[in-house]
């Protein structure tokens, strides 16, 4: 979603907020613009379309070397994509101009208000309400007035201005959208994420909701809504500059695939010590553990498919009942959430509005919250009782691969855990499990390792296809639907999961020669029947390409084409099934020549229900 970059400094902004607003390319945008201080004047240049548009505008049309400015990316919610209604926004007397990330739930009221004072709007947008409340709650005092301005906004924002009256700083606020300050040497910053900061600076702040930031060149003040000081502590971002980076591969997403067996090693192992889960903070005793009625896992997207492996497996080894709801489904259907109940929100980004709304919401119901998380630092992370890090390092590519694989190994464990210490799983199955576990990343290299090529090549010789259906049952079912969504969202074949036994029951009839079938069959309790589902489709001209553990003969006869994973136990099965479906998703993308780390449409971090 929309991406803020603000700096002050001694080096003229645009550049700055250009290469800052590139690396926030990732979230998703339609549009980009910059606003800088040029004296006593705003000049501001924005536009429909990519940076690279932008910065063309920028060389025929150039604005002044100035040292402070805003910039931005619009993923259009409110008016369409288009130049009008790209940010930066303007006050009719051209005092302020403002960026936003989020949505002004009560924008058609206030604006109502305003047209009937007389104010001209020219754009569609949410956003512009706020240029003109600055405009007329004005009071002199910069800080008051975007105080007084983000008190009558209803709705999530992160927001970055410029005033004329005083040229030499940015202020930004903050409410249920991520807002981060970075400290540099004689140049700060503002931004919606820190790869936009980090090739100037590893200082940082995170912001709380409603936190107003004042920002010069020299320094950086933080106010709470009472206009009081507040000492934050300064994080350093420890992460290699690298990770954020493409380091030499063709895009995030191919990237991220590779990294996977360090993601999972760096997930799995420090939770693992002499024989044991150690989950790192963790404050569930056995005894909340023995009260707890029922588990709601709650997410969205990748995350959300996450929790259906999860549920199969934590009802499986621990007999817990689990429920896994999509965030934007839970909150509005009254939920059965108390005070025995856990709630394991999971969330890459920390910052996806339905989740944390969702997770709001079952802790005003009593509710107590785990979230799995990969973001510190992150709005959800900080509103949950409990949060335990998936290890992946920063994910670019808008289709997840490492958080996905880190957020399921995190779930192997917490279930293994539960199940341990309710006593519901006996020492051998713990053991195995412990044992199978910790293999993860070496096997899911292995995997990598001798699929890639033979992916590449199906990948080119299925490009021309328009659909494809993915099946398979229980776990194999699970990651079908991962899998499905990995192949449309990034090469836009549309395709569709079914739980193998249901597909005669209506989307068999879509099934004819030529048809693609992806079969996951590496459940081995149920192996045979999903064969039977195999040759009801083979029967009807369908190809089937068939993913199976290593050994699984019987399953050779009735594909055209294999891909092996290596043995496991028969739970985390999952974990090595991914993988090869994110490389075919990933290598049909490129065979058919879509911007694969910029899916048309989609956001990386969707900030807005
Ligand atoms: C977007 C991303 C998905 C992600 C989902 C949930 O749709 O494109 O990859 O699974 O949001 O995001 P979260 O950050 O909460 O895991």
């Amino acid at each position: 979603m929309c991406g803020i970059v603000g700096f002050a400094g001694n080096s003229p902004a645009v550049e700055v907020l250009l290469d800052g607003l590139s690396k926030l390319e990732y979230r998703g945008y339609d549009s980009a613009g910059i606003a800088v201080m040029d004296g006593n004047e705003i000049k501001m240049r924005k536009m429909k379309g990519r940076i690279a548009d932008l910065t063309k505008k920028l060389e025929s049309d150039p604005v002044a070397p100035a040292p402070i400015g805003i910039g931005h990316t619009r993923w259009a919610t409110h008016g369409k994509p288009n130049d009008v209604n790209s940010h930066p926004h303007m006050s009719g007397d051209g005092r302020f101009a403002v960026v936003h990330n989020g949505i002004i739930e009560n924008y058609a009221s206030i604006k109502e208000d305003l047209i009937a004072q007389g104010v001209q709007f020219a754009s569609e947008t949410d956003t512009e309400v706020i240029a003109h409340l600055l405009e007329k709650n004005y009071t002199g005092d910069i800080l008051e007035t975007v105080r007084n301005t983000a008190r009558q906004l209803e709705g999530s924002y992160a927001l970055g201005v410029l005033c004329t009256e005083h040229p030499d700083r940015i202020i930004a606020v903050r409410k249920a959208s991520p807002l981060i300050v970075g400290l540099g040497e004689g140049e700060n910053f503002i931004a919606s994420d820190i790869p936009a900061v980090l090739s100037r600076t590893r200082k940082i702040h995170h912001l709380n909701d409603n936190e107003l930031v004042e920002l010069t060149k020299d320094g950086v003040r933080i106010f709470s809504e009472e206009l009081q000081p507040i000492e934050k502590p300064v994080e350093t971002v420890t992460w290699d500059v690298r990770a954020a980076e493409k380091d030499g591969w063709p895009h995030f997403m191919i990237k991220e695939i590779m990294e996977q067996p360090t993601a999972l090693h760096d997930t799995i192992s420090p939770r693992i010590a002499d024989g044991e889960i150690v989950l790192d903070g963790l404050s569930l005793t056995k005894k909340d553990l023995e009260e707890t009625s029922r588990i709601y896992i709650v997410a969205c997207g990748s995350a959300y498919h996450v929790g259906i492996v999860a549920k199969y497996f934590i009802e499986k080894v621990a007999r817990v009942p689990v429920e896994v709801d999509l965030a934007s489904e839970f909150r509005y259907r009254a939920p059965m959430v108390d005070d025995k109940t856990l709630v394991i929100i999971i969330s890459q980004s920390g910052e996806t509005a339905d989740t944390l709304a969702a997770l709001k919401e079952a802790k005003s119901m009593g509710g107590r919250i785990l979230s799995i998380v990969n973001v510190v630092g992150s709005s959800i992370a900080n509103e949950s009782d409990d949060v335990l890090y998936t290890w992946a390092g920063p994910e670019i590519a808008v289709a997840t691969t490492k958080a996905y694989s880190t957020q399921l190994a995190m779930m192997y464990l917490i279930g293994t855990y539960i199940a341990k210490t309710l006593g519901r799983i006996d020492d051998a199955t713990y053991r195995a499990l412990l044992a199978d576990i910790r293999k993860l990343p070496e096997q899911v290299k292995e995997v990598i390792e001798k699929n890639n090529d033979f992916i590449k090549k199906l990948a080119e010789q299925f490009s021309y296809i328009e659909h494809a259906y993915y099946i398979g049952r229980n776990l194999d079912y699970a990651v079908a639907m991962e899998a499905s969504l990995k192949l449309k969202e990034v090469s836009y074949v549309h395709s569709e999961a079914y739980a193998a036994g249901e597909l005669k029951h209506g989307t068999i009839s879509l099934i004819e020669e030529g048809t693609l079938v992806v079969a996951l069959a590496s459940h081995m309790p149920l192996l045979e029947k999903t064969i039977s589902n195999i040759k009801e489709v083979k029967s009807r001209g369908a190809i089937v390409l068939t993913i199976a553990q290593e050994g699984a003969t019987a399953v050779e006869d009735c594909s055209d084409y294999i891909l092996n994973i290596p043995a496991t136990h028969e739970l985390l099965a999952p974990s090595l099934q991914v993988v090869p479906m994110q490389m075919l998703g990933y290598y049909m993308a490129i065979a058919r020549g879509c911007d694969v780390d910029k899916p048309r449409n989609l956001a990386k971090s969707v900030t807005v229900e």
